[in-house]
């Protein structure tokens, strides 16, 4: 009977590939058996020589044969899976036993080694840390520090404009603001952060770091400023470093100076690099935050901390700061 005889030829074909079975192997099986071409349907064919009665008989076998086949074939591709996957875990085990590739450590950015430094130096002296905004309005960074409209500093040469009240901080002295708005002296703090300012060349980037200091009670004076910048410098740059500090204008200080530190960082001779500005807190300011001014006084300052990491280390150009390159970065 045809039915059996070609349920033997597949049982022998299976015989014949033993556990030699592959996902190709099953799928030339599929081909070859039950495809549209394949001998099962094939079978099929031979329908049209058969009479009425017999044609259903026929067919129901011609069905039952295809589910056995396909059913074995089934058996097969899962077994085609399961060596497969077993040859799979053979070539590609993981050795446990070895060791491990190493991630290779970071390092601080040598401009938060120096800010920790700074915070190291006035927490020690009593100093709290207090954090500020970059997107500032026009009162905070410019109008409180009795900065008035027409002032040069207001400038959009200089200032970064958001809308026309609102901008990126030009300096971290509107933390000051800040905290003579919610704070009664006696006020001891700093405020480290990052400022923003259209200027761009070997020494002013567009976006750098700022520490502002501010000290607030009754009998403060500019002596006291003087002798803690020059404690403060003097740790940073070491008792050697050449410091310079001079008479000055800011609206916010009465009277105000700057710092200059000598700048050498290629043996050429050096020059003098301005590294921050200070001075006696202008009573306008007390006036406009509600602080009595014939009671207090106080001095505050404002330093580049990407300066300072300059001359500290020696770095002729401010953009190697934010250049991301890390044969810089990890010598600090
Ligand atoms: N904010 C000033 C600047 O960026 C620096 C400064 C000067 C800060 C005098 C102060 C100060 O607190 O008293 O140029």
């Amino acid at each position: 009977m045809i039915f059996d005889e070609l349920w033997a030829e597949f049982s022998q074909e299976l015989k014949f590939l033993g556990t030699n079975v592959t996902a190709e192997v099953v799928q030339g099986l599929k081909v070859s058996y039950l495809g549209k071409k394949g001998k099962v349907s094939g079978l099929m064919k031979q329908m049209g020589g058969l009479s009425a009665t017999e044609r259903p008989q026929f067919g129901k076998k011609v069905n039952d044969l295809k589910a056995k086949v396909a059913e074995a074939i089934e058996v097969l591709a899962d077994q085609a899976e399961a060596a497969k996957l077993s040859q799979e875990l053979a070539e590609g085990y993981t050795d446990v036993s070895q060791k491990g590739r190493g991630i290779p450590a970071g390092s601080l950015h040598p401009i938060n080694v120096v800010r920790d430094q700074i915070i190291d130096f006035f927490t020690g002296l009593g100093f709290a840390v207090e954090d500020g905004r970059e997107v500032e309005t026009d009162w905070y960074n410019f109008e409180a520090l009795n900065i008035p409209p027409e002032h040069p500093a207001r400038d959009t040469q200089d200032t970064f404009y958001v809308d026309k009240d609102i901008v990126l901080r030009t300096q971290t002295s509107d933390v000051q603001v800040h905290v003579m708005e919610n704070q009664k002296p006696p006020i001891r703090m700093i405020a480290p952060g990052k400022v923003y300012r259209v200027d761009h060349d070997a020494t002013h980037a567009p976006m750098f770091h700022q520490v502002e200091g501010l000290v607030v009670d009754e009998e403060i004076s500019f002596a006291q400023l003087k002798g803690i910048l020059y404690m403060w410098v003097k740790e940073l740059f070491g008792e050697s470093a050449k410091i310079r500090f001079r008479p000055h204008y800011f609206p916010f200080t009465e009277p105000s100076a700057e710092m200059d530190v000598f700048f050498d960082p290629d043996g050429k001779g050096g020059r003098w690099m301005e590294i921050g500005g200070c001075g006696s807190v202008d009573p306008a300011v007390f006036e406009k935050l509600g602080i009595d001014p014939d009671r207090y006084t106080g001095f505050a300052f404002g330093f580049g901390i990407d300066r300072i990491t300059m001359v500290k280390y020696g770095i002729p150009e401010i953009g190697l700061l934010t250049a991301n390159d890390n044969r810089f970065l990890s010598q600090f």
